[in-house]
């Protein structure tokens, strides 16, 4: 059977008719097969068999290659891509520049261990990273391989820093799925269930969440400041760990003036204030990192997936008296700036200037910002339409209340890959549809997944 798009022609073919990714690819929605296909079907049946059951994809079909805003699958069938591996390939799948740094890197030698022969591509990240952050005052970084390894990491530096051991962070935060950072994280469903006992010293104060709460960022931040001053105590807090816009936890953006507020009170009590910004961070929403966004400027930022490319690197970069509060090896990993990832980061740090992907993301969310708001216009199952950049999502509810409607954001995303759009679901209800495209996808792409999201939703 052949799946069609409306407006899309078919294509009889038996497989994928390339092997090469990035921007080359044609870039279009084009299914030749039904979703899943046949190929798929097959790589499908050998994973449930060899691959852990705990291990989720929410697409149902196998990549082949991806490059520009498209996903082609081993059945030939190419896809919109409107999340970049989770807000990771944000200059494009395999872009060119990125590919051909990794290439002539892997050539001259794949590893050495920074830590036993450094390498001048982890240096010059460091310095560009330093450039890059929010605050005009000396930077220091060190790399590792995950987000989840960063913000571990950051809250090792700031307690090597203070001398003190409590951590804040906030309702509906995701920061990952090590042990402390499942602490960290506000879901227990299901990054937490069953995975206990978690770290201590970890407390949670209430987010600035407009859409649900109705208060102004400075009263937000004040009913935050409260709960951190009598539950856990200035002279105790060593980090407040806040994500500008909260990813996982569903594209919240918080009241202006409660990022700044919450800055503020963390520099007058000593405490080091840590902006995780591993999913907003590096040109994703308009800005080189969100905070800047908001005027905070951040002790320390944790970085990761947009900053090089889909290889895994991590970083965070902050104040240098601070970064170097821990003891000589106090910090480090045996893959911790790897160098294909650092020669990674450095090309795709260069293509967002080159290719003046700033601007692009801004471009972007103004057609998204279009787009949605024209769909929740038309359907009061949209609550509420909200992001940055190249990052914005709708909060779906029943029609006429708050009530979340986590079903309907499943069926849409389900519905929408079937059609040949990846689309992803987040938020503490999961009733958030999110929509996260590399910037390196086209207009004329975008207009055509968001006619099919429009479709889905008039569909029921
Ligand atoms: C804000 C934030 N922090 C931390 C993490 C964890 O990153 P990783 O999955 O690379 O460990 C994520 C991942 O989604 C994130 O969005």
């Amino acid at each position: 059977m052949t799946m069609l798009t409306p407006g899309i022609s078919p294509q009889e073919t038996a497989g994928p008719t390339t092997t090469q990714g990035g921007p080359s690819l044609p870039q279009e929605i084009r299914l030749v097969t039904e979703v899943p296909g046949p190929r798929s079907k097959e790589l499908a049946a050998r994973r449930s068999s060899a691959v852990s059951a705990a291990v989720g994809s929410s697409m149902p079909f196998f990549a082949h290659a991806a490059g520009g805003g498209v996903v082609v699958d081993v059945d030939g069938n190419s896809f919109a891509d409107l999340g970049s591996g989770i807000a990771v390939t944000t200059v494009g799948n395999s872009a060119p520049a990125v590919v051909e740094a990794v290439t002539e890197q892997a050539a001259r030698f794949t590893h050495t261990c920074f830590m036993i022969t450094p390498y001048d591509s982890y240096v010059e990240l460091a310095e560009r990273l330093a450039e890059l952050t929010p605050g005009d005052f000396a930077k220091k970084s060190a790399f590792f391989t995950s987000g989840a390894e960063a913000v571990e990491n950051a809250v090792k530096i700031a307690r090597a820093h203070t001398g003190r051991q409590a951590v804040v962070v906030f309702d509906h935060a995701y920061h990952g799925r090590t042990n402390l950072t499942m602490a960290m994280t506000a879901k227990n469903m299901p990054y937490k269930n069953g995975f206990g006992p978690f770290a201590p010293e970890v407390y949670r104060a209430p987010l600035s969440y407009p859409f649900r709460d109705g208060l102004d960022g400075p009263t937000a931040a004040a009913r935050a400041i409260a709960v951190m001053e009598k539950q856990v105590g200035a002279a105790n807090l060593a980090a407040i760990v806040v994500e500008p816009v909260q990813g996982e936890g569903g594209f919240i953006v918080p009241a202006p003036g409660f990022l700044p507020a919450i800055a503020a009170w963390a520099r007058e009590n000593g405490v080091v204030f840590v902006a995780d910004e591993v999913q907003t961070g590096v040109a994703r929403t308009g800005a080189w990192f969100a905070s800047a966004l908001e005027g905070v400027e951040p002790d320390l930022v944790t970085i990761a997936k947009g900053v090089a490319g889909g290889l895994p690197l991590s970083a965070v970069t902050g104040r240098a008296e601070i970064v170097d509060a821990p003891v000589t090896g106090g910090l480090g990993g045996t893959y911790g700036g790897n160098p294909l990832a650092t020669a990674a980061a450095l090309a795709v740090l260069r293509t967002v200037e080159d290719e003046g992907l700033l601007e692009r993301a801004r471009r972007i969310e103004e057609l998204l910002f279009r787009r949605l708001r024209a769909l929740a216009e038309r359907d009061p199952r949209v609550g509420d339409v909200r992001g940055r950049g190249a990052m914005v999502a709708v909060e779906l509810v029943k029609p006429g209340t708050t009530e979340p409607d986590a079903a309907l954001a499943k069926k849409v995303a389900t519905e929408a890959a079937q059609r040949g759009v990846i689309v992803l679901t987040c938020g503490t209800d999961g009733n958030v549809l999110r929509f996260l495209p590399p910037l390196s996808i086209g207009d004329a792409l975008l207009e055509q997944a968001f006619d099919v999201l429009d479709g889905v939703f008039a569909a029921g």
